[in-house]
């Protein structure tokens, strides 16, 4: 299937709490790689299934060095606090202000199913916290401080 749309905030897919993924087979691996392409052309950061009508806890995060695939994700251990700009793939053309964790843990299952624990700072804790959320129906709007203003966005 390659690139799949990405779907916007009044979708229903975007705002139900997902499903855990039970098989780790070759749909699954299928589902990754749809989200890595999809993810890459909208030049994203991170991308959950939700995003493109896919209701399961998965996550794809790409770090800079690689594309962590989170499934079943959930936050083990979050330190500090960040509060910056915030947008979503899912929310063309604005951007929220958010506060955040400055560092976050999860632990989450790999393609193959195996157990394994990543974690970040600044803007990866950002897209972590941010990304399950969307699995659990939760969009940034409904967490953020407010929406920054042109003006804001275009200074930064
Ligand atoms: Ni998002």
């Amino acid at each position: 299937m390659g690139l799949r749309k990405i779907l916007d905030d009044k979708e229903p897919a975007l705002h139900k709490v997902c499903k855990p993924v039970e098989k780790f087979d070759g749909k699954l691996h299928k589902l990754l790689e749809d989200m890595a392409e999809t993810l890459m052309e909208a030049n994203g950061v991170g991308l959950a299934a939700p995003q493109i009508g896919i209701l399961r806890r998965v996550v794809i995060v790409d770090t800079g060095e690689e594309i962590l695939e989170l499934i079943n994700p959930s936050i083990l251990e979050t330190d500090g606090e960040q509060e910056g700009a915030e947008g979503c793939l899912s929310v063309p053309g604005r951007y929220g202000l958010v506060k955040r964790p400055y560092y976050a843990k999860v632990r989450a299952q790999d393609r193959n199913g195996n157990w394994y624990v990543a974690e970040g700072e600044e803007l990866i804790a950002r897209c972590f916290c941010h990304e399950l959320d969307h699995l659990d129906g939760i969009l940034y709007t409904q967490v953020m401080e407010r929406f920054l203003t042109e003006e804001e966005m275009a200074s930064d």
